[in-house]
């Protein structure tokens, strides 16, 4: 496995795998890898022949207040993981070679982008996604590139980003990585003290509750409204449970408007969870 730091170094590497040909899949990240991230790598080798996962934790998708210093960084475990994998290259950039000096380009996307769902709690996030994914897409020019669904809005996003800016990648997106009690992974579970960890995967519980009852023919507002109540009496602040569009987004009166996606956004102390399901 081939570790590129610098731009002259990935580009040499990329060309090395071209020249063996097939199909090449990048897989973003921002390390701290899990068994989720572990489950894109693999579907990306069953979708193509030659595998690029990037590490980099992406600044300009934090804001001030954020966690982007005490965001988790397990380099070396990362590059074990993923050598076990068989994974042809890590892509790990520093932060000054993803913006150097004098960077002064920002993609500010719309569209799905302000949906009024993580937008409306983290206005800066998908203005430094689009922008830093846009950036990894054109160094590393991959044929796919995968994205997990637990990030649902972001993967819309990334969709619509590469279909407006006309990219060669095809943008997939890969179904989320749940721990034996329903807990979607994410790299953000580490800040959760055993007390949280027991109660977090109320969040999916409370999802599922009201996908079934939705199914049944329960009237959205009422199953949302005893949802938002559900996972407020587990101890969480609630962000948003709404039911939107699954290919939209859009907001959703009736069942009848959809194919719907439920999506949560809710904090347990100082750690943010973020979770969806199809209905
Ligand atoms: O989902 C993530 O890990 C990040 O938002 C991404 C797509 C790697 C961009 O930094």
């Amino acid at each position: 496995m081939r570790v590129a730091r610098t731009l002259p170094a990935l580009t040499r590497a990329i060309a090395a795998l071209r020249a063996r040909r097939g199909r090449i899949a990048l897989v973003p990240t921002m390390g701290a890898l899990h068994e989720g991230h572990l489950s894109l790598v693999r579907l990306a080798q069953k979708r193509a022949e030659r595998v690029i996962v990037s590490i980099f934790v992406n600044p300009t998708q934090f804001a001030p207040n954020e966690d982007f210093r005490s965001y988790p960084r397990t380099f070396a475990a990362d590059l074990n993981a993923l050598a076990a994998q068989h994974v042809d290259l890590v892509w790990a950039p520093a932060a000054e070679t993803m913006y150097p000096e004098g960077f002064g380009t920002k993609i500010v996307p719309e569209g799905a982008a302000l949906a009024g769902l993580e937008d409306a709690f983290r206005p800066h996030f998908f203005a430094g996604v689009a922008t830093v994914v846009a950036k990894l897409l054109l160094q590393c020019a991959p044929d796919i590139a995968l994205f997990g669904e637990k990030d649902y809005q972001q993967l819309k996003v990334i969709t619509q980003l590469a279909r407006d800016l006309n990219l060669k990648t095809r943008i997939v997106g890969a179904p989320i990585a749940r721990e034996a009690d329903g807990l979607a992974r994410s790299s953000r579970n580490v800040y959760l003290t055993p007390d949280e960890r027991k109660a977090a995967p109320t969040l999916y519980r409370a999802l599922q509750a009201c996908a079934a009852q939705i199914a049944a023919g329960q009237p959205l507002g009422a199953v949302l409204d005893e949802g938002r109540a559900a996972i407020t009496r587990a101890g969480f602040a609630l962000d948003y449970l709404e039911a939107r569009h699954s290919a939209t987004l859009e907001p959703i009166g009736s069942a009848q408007e959809g194919p719907i996606r439920l999506l949560v956004a809710a904090r347990l102390g100082r750690t943010r969870l973020i979770d969806n399901v199809a209905v």
